[in-house]
């Protein structure tokens, strides 16, 4: 065995007899940055030219194989050698070259290996070309080389969604040729020592293989309709079909031409704002993530929608729950509700009945608190009522071990008071999930006056452990993504005294990318939440405050949305139609206020909506209850159906332009009062 030294400090090469191991290291995750392209590509084409060597194997040290293009590259002029020729290169190697990846090969990584000739991987690697989730497509030959191993279904799948496969799959497929059994390393050079000599398979050159024309048809319609806007998935889509009209080079060319335009576009900005407020969210200045105490045991309070719907998430992630209900009525109903959910699971093809039974053992819902006496951490998820709460905390603080973690998930309460009678307020935290809660993926995680450093990071671990994207938040009424939401709610409903129609409002933001316009959602979520909410505080109201009676009058005549047949929209017929009643209503409560009816373009509605919320989201940043502007949008993106491709209300608001926002919440203020009032955070952004 010898070693070369090679002037590329990113890569080295290490010979092993014949076979040339050329291993990258450009940490923290082997990004493809310029020195990895260009020292491969010289690396490569060295060992191709020493007649000693007779194969190639392309590896890489540390946590992982390629993770695709260096993100803090994009943005800057590409700079030589880019991808794609790295790509070719590999290709034309007229030695076998391998590929042997651990970790996870994705983007511009899983294109080195489409390129190697041979491919193995470690049986915990995974590979995928994520490039449409920040936006983008492909730009090194993926939607070439990809279809034309593993056929246009499968390729379309892969590239348009941007999932990520695991070895198992990635070998059914034929994307790669073997698993490492236990030594990558060793079994990748003996691949390469076996291919020496014999015939080359170079992907680029293969013909795609028979598909069935009308299935395929059916598949790009169906990327289209799911991308719903987002524009990647289907360029993506087009871009593989190439590979069946042309050649690969020819395809590699429409590619690169693809990648460079959407890089610019508002969607890619978006998302790769997304990526980078997601790895932002979690440092925290003070905070040290290491500190968080282990966490096996976990108590819910509560089998509700809420309750059972966090064991579940508890339970998918690995822990023992106990869940306890205030009698075993209750107690059963929960069982009942958990059962039905994973059976619901099950059926929908998501996890094997033998793996929702295993975590079903791990779900003991029963109605004796005194069971959370060996539990790390209690969540409660009861009725959002003061006094409950309070009560509830006095009772457990004296039940569980001191070092017991309690977790309220509050939506609106201060955790402040709930602790009030808490002894060791220091272990109290908010941990407010989004219904359902083994689904969405948002968990506010909130720092209460007293919570321990170490309560925090516990809380934001065990979220992570979940699968959640954490954001930290401060003290105030709805924390960050109920705040804001309020705001918007309330501009919705004031357009509607001012002359637009629910179906314009919700046209407005359905074509602006949500799932569900705001009328539709709150018809679905029931106004009768929210009226008894309002009543409850009608005591304290500000008088002068503008307030909106059409939501009260559509509770009062019994129009509480979807579920009782009729709310904004009328769903007598199964799907939301205009309301009569609703309308008369609004046309009542306008005419009462005297306000003029005017027109309201989709454009007009989205300002008006963005500008409130990015206000909203600007007074949080002012009192220190959202940390950073991106993690206000990371709270919409994750938790209120905003697409990741809008990148968020902040990220919105400077699209629109700030100043143009400010003004509209100028407006607002002189028209809606003092709730509304600019907040100078915003003011000082537009003017820097
Ligand atoms: N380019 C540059 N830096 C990258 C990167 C990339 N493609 N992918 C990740 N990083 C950085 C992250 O920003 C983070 O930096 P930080 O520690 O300074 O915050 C660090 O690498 C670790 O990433 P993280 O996501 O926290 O680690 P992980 O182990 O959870 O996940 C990956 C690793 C590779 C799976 C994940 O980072 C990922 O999916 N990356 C994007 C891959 C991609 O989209 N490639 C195609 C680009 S077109």
């Amino acid at each position: 065995m010898s070693s070369t030294d090679n002037a590329n400090p990113v890569i080295t090469r290490r010979d092993d007899g014949a076979i040339a191991i050329l291993t990258a290291d450009n940490p923290p995750v082997n990004a493809t940055s310029l020195a990895v392209r260009s020292g491969l590509k010289a690396a490569v084409e060295t060992a191709d030219a020493d007649p000693a060597i007779g194969a190639i194997v392309i590896a890489c040290a540390g946590r992982t194989f390629f993770a695709g293009a260096d993100v803090n590259e994009f943005g800057r002029p590409p700079q030589k050698p880019i991808l794609f020729e790295l790509c070719n290169a590999i290709e034309a190697c007229s030695k076998p070259v391998v590929a042997a990846f651990h970790g996870t090969a994705l983007g511009g990584g899983f294109e080195i290996a489409l390129a190697s000739h041979q491919r193995i991987m470690k049986a915990d690697a995974r590979a995928g070309m994520p490039e449409v989730l920040l936006g983008l497509t492909p730009g090194a030959g993926g939607t070439q080389r990809l279809p034309r191993l593993i056929g246009l279904p499968a390729a379309l799948d892969l590239i348009t969604s941007g999932r990520q496969i695991k070895a198992q799959e990635a070998l059914k497929l034929g994307s790669i040729d073997a698993i490492a059994e236990s030594d990558l390393l060793g079994e990748a050079i003996a691949m390469a020592r076996a291919a020496i000599g014999k015939p080359i398979r170079r992907s680029g050159d293969l013909d795609v293989p028979a598909y069935d024309a009308a299935a395929v048809e059916e598949q790009l319609a169906a990327v289209k309709k799911k991308a719903r806007g987002q524009t990647s998935p289907v360029e993506a889509a087009t871009l593989v079909m190439n590979a069946v009209k042309g050649s690969t080079q020819e395809g590699i060319a429409a590619e690169r031409e693809a990648f460079l335009r959407l890089m610019d576009t508002e969607q890619s900005k978006a998302l790769r704002h997304i990526f980078a407020a997601e790895r932002q969210a979690l440092k925290i200045d003070g905070l040290d993530l290491s500190s968080a105490r282990e966490v096996r045991h976990i108590g819910v309070v509560g089998a509700g929608i809420m309750g059972s719907g966090i064991s579940i998430a508890m339970a998918d992630a690995g822990y023992s729950v106990t869940v306890v209900e205030r009698d075993e009525e209750a107690a059963s109903k929960g069982r009942e509700r958990i059962g039905g959910t994973y059976a619901r699971t099950v059926k929908s093809g998501r996890i094997a009945q033998a793996v929702a039974d295993e975590r079903l053992a791990r779900i003991n819902v029963g109605h004796d608190a005194n069971a959370f006496t060996n539990c790390d951490l209690v969540i409660e998820a009861v009725f959002d009522d003061l006094q409950v709460k309070q009560e509830l905390f006095e009772r457990l603080s004296g039940i569980v071990r001191d070092d017991c973690i309690l977790a309220t998930n509050t939506s609106y309460l201060n955790p402040n008071d709930i602790a009030a009678h808490v002894a060791h307020k220091e272990r109290v935290v908010g941990m407010h999930f989004f219904a359902p809660a083994n689904i969405m993926k948002l968990l506010e995680v909130v720092r209460a006056e007293h919570t321990a450093p170490e309560v925090l990071a516990t809380a934001i671990a065990v979220g992570k452990r979940l699968g959640k994207q954490c954001v930290v938040a401060g003290v105030c009424t709805g924390f960050i993504g109920n705040r804001i939401y309020a705001s918007y709610r309330k501009q919705c409903e004031f357009m509607l005294e001012e002359g637009a129609t629910p179906t314009e409002i919700d046209a407005a933001m359905e074509s602006f990318g949500l799932p569900m316009g705001p009328f539709r959602a709150f018809d679905l979520s029931g106004l009768d939440i929210s009226w008894a909410l309002r009543k409850r505080q009608a005591a304290t109201r500000d008088p002068a405050a503008r307030y909106c009676v059409i939501p009260d009058r559509l509770c009062e005549a019994g129009q509480f949305g979807q579920k009782s047949g009729a709310g904004y929209y009328n769903y007598a017929s199964g799907k939301p139609v205009p309301d009569a009643k609703a309308a008369d209503i609004i046309e009542q409560a306008a005419k009462e206020k005297g306000l003029p009816r005017k027109t309201f373009s989709a454009d007009d509605i989205r300002r008006r909506l963005i500008a409130a919320m990015a206000n909203e989201g600007g007074k949080e940043l002012e009192e220190g209850v959202a940390l950073r502007e991106s993690d206000i949008d990371l709270v919409f993106t994750n938790g209120y159906g905003w697409p990741k491709w809008r990148g968020g209300p902040m990220f919105q608001a400077r699209v629109m332009g700030l100043e143009k926002i400010v003004a509209e919440v100028r407006e607002m203020q002189a028209r809606d009062g003092s709730e509304f009032t600019l907040s100078s955070w915003l003011e000082a952004q537009a003017q820097s």
